[in-house]
């Protein structure tokens, strides 16, 4: 039996990508997925294909009280909810910071950064009130470097792991399991945009080169057992040979 049957999961961001593997991955092993993002009819149709108990509803992660909407939903129709994956995310608009727009610069902030912060203010008090839960975040190598054109990004996925950090230390007593995962790059709508751009080395990386999105998807769900307590509080990186091994991927 999975450790993750019969658990509930919200993921933002499934609309496509990791996001949508990881509702499939989650839903193959038994748990009810609660798919979120903008596009309502992507995930109504995703939803509809897995079948059983998954539940798609719009939700946009910049809006706080959309995100609540969201946790409250899931409370209703399941009980609770065991784990959050924090996958939502954008990198466009790619641009040097001395001509962006303030505006869409802030927006990224808005979604990648202020939105992880929504999902997590939104469960820690269903999960703590339950006795805890897993807070998976998708982190990045831009957390840790910067890229040229990507100073949105970069600042975004930084912030997002110290928020992973402050609440582990918060919140671990209380049953809150916060990991990251920093996945490499990963064949998705996002690697075609920063193709797209042709800015950076990452934008000139080969198609070949990218894992497929079931690879985060895989982890994400060994991230929900005790063999991934090691990076409570911290972040796995998915290239690491000894992860994969773990994860059952090579
Ligand atoms: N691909 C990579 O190489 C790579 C590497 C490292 C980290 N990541 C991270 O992995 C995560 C998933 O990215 P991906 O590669 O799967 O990209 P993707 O295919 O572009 O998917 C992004 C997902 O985020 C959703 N989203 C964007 N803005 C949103 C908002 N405001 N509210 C709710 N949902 C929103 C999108 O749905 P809607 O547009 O329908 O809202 C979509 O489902 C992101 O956090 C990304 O930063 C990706």
């Amino acid at each position: 039996m999975s450790q993750v049957a019969g658990k509930t999961v919200i993921i933002t961001g499934a609309s496509r990508g990791i996001g949508e593997s990881a509702a499939r991955v989650f839903a193959e092993a038994g748990a009810n997925v609660v798919l979120t993002a903008r596009s309502s009819n992507a995930i109504d149709a995703i939803a509809t294909e897995i079948g059983g108990s998954a539940m798609a509803m719009a939700c946009d992660v910049a809006d706080y009280d959309a995100v609540t909407a969201v946790v409250a939903a899931t409370v209703e129709r399941f009980g609770g909810v065991d784990i959050l994956i924090n996958n939502a995310g954008v990198v466009e608009p790619i641009s040097h910071l001395d001509q962006s727009v303030p505006a869409d610069w802030g927006q990224v902030i808005d979604i990648n950064l202020k939105g992880v912060y929504h999902g997590m203010r939104a469960v820690m008090p269903v999960m703590e009130a339950t006795g805890g839960g897993s807070i998976l975040t998708i982190s990045s190598g831009a957390a840790h470097g910067p890229v040229e054109a990507w100073s949105h990004y970069c600042a975004s996925k930084a912030a997002v792991n110290m928020l992973t950090r402050c609440i582990d230390k918060e919140a671990r007593d209380k049953g809150i399991r916060a990991i990251g995962l920093s996945p490499g790059t990963v064949a998705t709508q996002m690697q075609r945009e920063i193709k797209a751009s042709g800015i950076n080395p990452v934008s000139k990386l080969d198609w070949s080169d990218h894992i497929p999105p079931e690879w985060p998807a895989k982890c994400l769900l060994w991230m929900c057992g005790s063999d991934a307590d090691t990076w409570l509080g911290d972040e796995i990186s998915l290239r690491d040979e000894g992860v994969r091994k773990q994860v059952g991927l090579v």
